[in-house]
């Protein structure tokens, strides 16, 4: 019978390293048991299945403002310099409701239209080449770390008109965005590491906005100020705060997206055979990788009213996890959901999130996983994973894949 409550013998997902690193089991086990399930620890409500996470993606009884929930959840100390900075996540599209949510995102999908996207293939391409002749030594090549951790701040730093020469910065800044969000419960030092970021690039993206102002370009920031006086247009604080919100959402989860790809074509020879037979399942594949391992396995909402699921009564304030990672192995959704199958063409998977707030960047994403892979095993079919070296996982309750996954090219 499905329950709400925590406080069964076994150990809840989020707070133990061996079902971080494996949580399918535990989730199959949610999904049959407590769809919906109150972790008091945090005091968070966890939701399992597809339908339901599908249906609570789209319900506008759900807040996508999760900064209130975040501030009330960090610790005391902490809690005014989290405020300080919380106008600036207050402008990110990721975080509005309603009309607001529309003005931005539309204005958003503008500079970050289908034509702009295309025109990325090529530099995705080349970034690709250019990381593997820089980055493998002595026939070893970190697939996570030399490629897929760098690969999307290149293209992302180029689509935002950032300095070649500042494109570590993007990437520090982003770890500790990252590390933020991550973090259940929210600590002190993330906390600190976050504001400290926030301000350097702020700073940063405020100068890059004055320059398209000084040169004017039709490219991403230039397409988003010259809307700027248009109804519905982008103040430059919504500006600054999007641009940044595109640079975090689009790295590390792509990062893990990479990395998750080849860990699973390495273990899987036969799912690499048949990928090798018929080229054309490139995209097949990418989205399987996405299904079998989702880069974000956890979005939250705050409830805005009681809301009733699967039998169980959320309350009003309530903080609500939505498990994408479980909603992807459902096998009401997936047949045989455990199994890797490159052929499979699964049709719903949440990995994107759906409705109002699903990715802007979905199709950037997919085609920096096909272009990626296709480069490296096209100049490397042998490759395959170096056991000298460890991998080393990045598996936090919202994340997943690896921080270095080292491999032999030779
Ligand atoms: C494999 C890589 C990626 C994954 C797994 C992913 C996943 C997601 C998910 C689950 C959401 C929904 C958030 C929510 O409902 O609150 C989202 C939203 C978003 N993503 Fe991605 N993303 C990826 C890559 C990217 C890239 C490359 C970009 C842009 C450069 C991007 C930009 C965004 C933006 C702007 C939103 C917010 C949309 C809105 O609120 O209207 N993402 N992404």
């Amino acid at each position: 019978m499905a329950t709400a409550q925590s406080g069964g013998r076994e150990p809840f997902f989020i707070d133990d390293p061996a079902l971080l690193d494996d949580p399918y089991a535990a989730f199959a086990r949610y999904r049959a048991e407590s769809p919906v399930y109150h972790h008091a620890p945090v005091d968070q409500w966890f939701v399992f299945r597809h339908g339901d996470v599908s249906d609570l993606f789209r319900d506008p009884r759900l807040s996508a403002d999760r900064m209130k929930g975040f501030v009330d959840q960090a610790p005391e100390a902490v809690r005014p310099e989290l405020r300080a900075i919380v106008p600036l996540f207050e402008s990110w599209t990721i975080m509005k409701d309603g009309p607001e949510h529309t003005r931005l995102r539309h204005a958003l999908n503008q500079g970050f239209n289908a034509t702009a996207v295309k025109a990325l293939a090529p530099l995705i391409e080349a970034s690709a080449n250019q990381l593997i002749d820089e980055r493998v030594r002595d026939g070893r090549f970190d697939v996570a770390d030399d490629y897929g951790f760098r690969l999307p701040a290149h293209i992302l730093s180029d689509f935002l008109g950032v300095h070649v020469e500042d494109r570590d910065k993007i990437i520090e800044w982003s770890v500790d965005f990252v590390d933020f969000f991550n973090e259940i419960p929210i600590t002190e030092a993330t906390t600190h590491r976050l504001s400290r970021s926030v301000s350097a690039m702020n700073d940063y993206t405020m100068d890059l906005i004055n320059e398209r102002r000084r040169s004017p370009k039709n490219d991403f920031l230039g397409t988003l100020l010259a809307s700027a006086d248009t109804p519905g247009g982008l103040s430059d604080t919504e500006i600054v705060g999007n641009a940044i919100l595109l640079l975090l959402a689009g790295h590390i989860a792509v990062r893990n997206m990479i990395g998750n790809i080849f860990f699973l074509l390495d273990g899987l020879p036969e799912a690499r055979a048949q990928l090798d037979a018929n080229p054309a399942l490139l995209e097949p594949m990418v989205d399987e990788a996405l299904r079998f391992e989702a880069p974000v396995t956890l979005i939250p909402r705050v409830a805005l009213e009681p809301i009733e699921v699967a039998g169980i009564t959320i309350p009003e304030g309530a903080l609500v996890q939505l498990s994408i990672a479980s909603a992807n192995r459902d096998e009401t959704q997936f047949p045989d959901p455990d199994r890797f199958d490159i052929a499979r063409r699964p049709g719903h998977i949440l990995s994107f999130g759906r409705g109002p707030h699903g990715c802007a960047g979905a199709h950037l994403a997919r085609m920096q996983g096909a272009i990626a892979t296709r480069v490296l095993l096209a100049r490397y079919p042998a490759i395959r994973r170096d056991e000298d070296k460890p991998i080393v996982w990045y598996r936090t309750a919202a994340n997943r894949g690896p921080i270095n996954l080292p491999m032999r090219v030779d």
